[in-house]
């Protein structure tokens, strides 16, 4: 369904806000969260049967993509820092799970970064073998990794398959020449098509493609093309970012000239367009941003009301808590955000000292987890089913917000929500602009300058 969106509405809803990959959402955490604590957590995690999700950071990239807003580190391709960052990543893992105290089933299994191919063959299977000493890694539960398709060769893709990772997820970004020479990111598009094709040949479950809107140069012409090419490779998923553009936060970002981007409306339209062809050729939009094939488990997850949002975008909720590990990196245990040190020689410190290297957190308070309830609700579902809020924490949904009954009445009115028997349930335009529904559920963005750390919700 196309949607039609006026200047009006779009000038009124631009406005810097949270992608709400956690609520609270991360700058409102805080260093008060002890390693004490987070031992705490994880020996009662170790207490209980439930399952994980691991996340492992590998934060090295061999050159910096201008608009890129992850933790990265920069650094030549070199054997010796992927070896002094595995020994230090041991020593951390072999920590929690001490703590733990039980090889913990692990139903995901997430590499990301940076860029984990940076690390070679050798490196990646010391690394897999290690994991699956300290935990119990479910060979069918979701193995996948991040791939910068400029840094993989078909024996590293094999390599991989042979671990058993059976999902990838690779950074397209976009195709377009002029668009890659403007990020300096140049990948040509031959890479990613035999990328793709050992992808299929070794079997691998699931491809998926990030693909980035909003960036300089960027026009719905030459986005159109770069989609076009994009379905032509049929990959199972595609995530269709927002350009974040925090200059002030991220001095990399500041190489990109404001007037090489594309105006608001153009950004809109280069989205809504994309959205589209993506519809009309057998894929379905899933929540804010994703995309799948119709017959792929993210699609089934997302009807099914499974679909579940973590600091990786949208997931099918695999496993019952989420621990991080390496640099950076962020877990949710017993309602409990964590994060390690964002600085490498910190982190090196810290395991140095004997200490598990948490910098930062947040443990949830009554508040906070009704909260994340009702955006996770929106983020994932599309919708607030007020019985299933009743039933959840045993209170009435317009009593509780009574507060916010102005915010959503203004959704009402501007076709963002409609009101339903016991539902509030996004409108097709309200999907668009969903972090701007979500936006008046956040406690913490009344407090004064909070919204400045954020990127534009369009
Ligand atoms: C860790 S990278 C993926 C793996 C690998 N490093 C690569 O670039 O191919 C994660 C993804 O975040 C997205 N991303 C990075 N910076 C972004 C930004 N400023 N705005 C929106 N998406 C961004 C990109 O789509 C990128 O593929
Ligand atoms: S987009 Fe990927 S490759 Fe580029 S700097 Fe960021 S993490 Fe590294």
């Amino acid at each position: 369904m196309s949607v039609s969106i006026d200047k009006e509405t779009i000038q009124k809803y631009d406005i810097a806000g949270p992608r709400y990959t956690s609520y609270p959402t991360a700058p409102v955490w805080s260093n008060q969260l002890t390693e004490q604590q987070y031992i705490e957590k994880l020996k009662n995690f170790g207490q209980t049967d439930k399952t994980l999700s691991l996340y492992i950071h590998i934060p090295f990239c061999q050159s910096m993509c201008s608009f890129c807003a992850c933790n990265v580190i920069i650094r030549q391709l070199d054997p010796k820092y992927g070896d002094e960052y595995l020994n230090y990543l041991f020593r951390e893992a072999e920590k929690v799970a001490g703590y733990i105290g039980r090889k913990a089933a692990v139903k995901q299994f997430h590499l990301g970064g940076g860029t984990p191919t940076f690390l070679n063959s050798d490196q990646l299977t010391q690394l897999y073998q290690k994991m699956e000493k300290l935990f119990d890694i479910d060979p069918e539960g979701e193995i996948a990794i991040e791939i910068d398709p400029r840094t993989i060769d078909e024996d590293k893709m094999k390599t991989l398959r042979s671990l058993g990772f059976n999902r990838v997820s690779m950074g397209i970004q976009d195709f377009e020449e002029k668009v890659q020479e403007s990020v300096n990111r140049i990948q040509p598009i031959e890479k990613v098509k035999a990328f793709n094709n050992w992808c299929r040949e070794m079997g691998f479950q699931s491809i998926n493609f990030d693909l980035i809107y909003g960036l300089p140069h960027q026009t719905i012409q030459t986005f159109q093309n770069t989609v076009e090419e994009v379905i032509r490779l049929k990959p199972d998923r595609i995530a269709l970012y927002s350009f974040a553009y925090l200059p002030w936060m991220k001095k990399h970002q500041t190489k990109i000239e404001d007037d090489h981007l594309p105006s608001n409306d153009d950004k809109l339209s280069i989205f809504l367009n994309a959205r589209q062809q993506f519809l009309e050729s057998g894929y379905q939009a899933i929540a804010m941003d994703h995309f799948a094939l119709i017959t792929d488990e993210m699609a089934k997850a997302y009807n099914d009301q499974r679909l579940y949002r973590n600091f990786m975008g949208y997931t099918v909720k695999p496993a019952d808590e989420y621990i991080g590990l390496g640099v950076s990196s962020i877990g949710f245990v017993e309602n409990t955000f964590v994060q390690n040190h964002k600085v490498l020689p910190e982190y090196y410190r810290q395991l140095d000292a004997g200490h598990l290297p948490v910098e930062r957190g947040k443990i949830l308070n009554e508040d906070d987890r009704i909260r994340q309830w009702t955006i996770s609700s929106l983020m994932c579902h599309f919708e607030i089913d007020k019985a299933r809020f009743t039933s959840q924490f045993h209170l009435a949904f317009d009593e509780y917000f009574k507060d916010e009954q102005e915010h959503i009445k203004h959704c009402i009115e501007d076709g963002l929500l409609t009101n339903q028997p016991n539902r509030l349930v996004v409108t097709e335009l309200g999907r668009i602009f969903i972090r701007n529904i979500c936006m008046g559920f956040d406690f913490y963005l009344r407090q004064k300058g909070a919204h400045t750390r954020f990127s534009k919700t369009v």
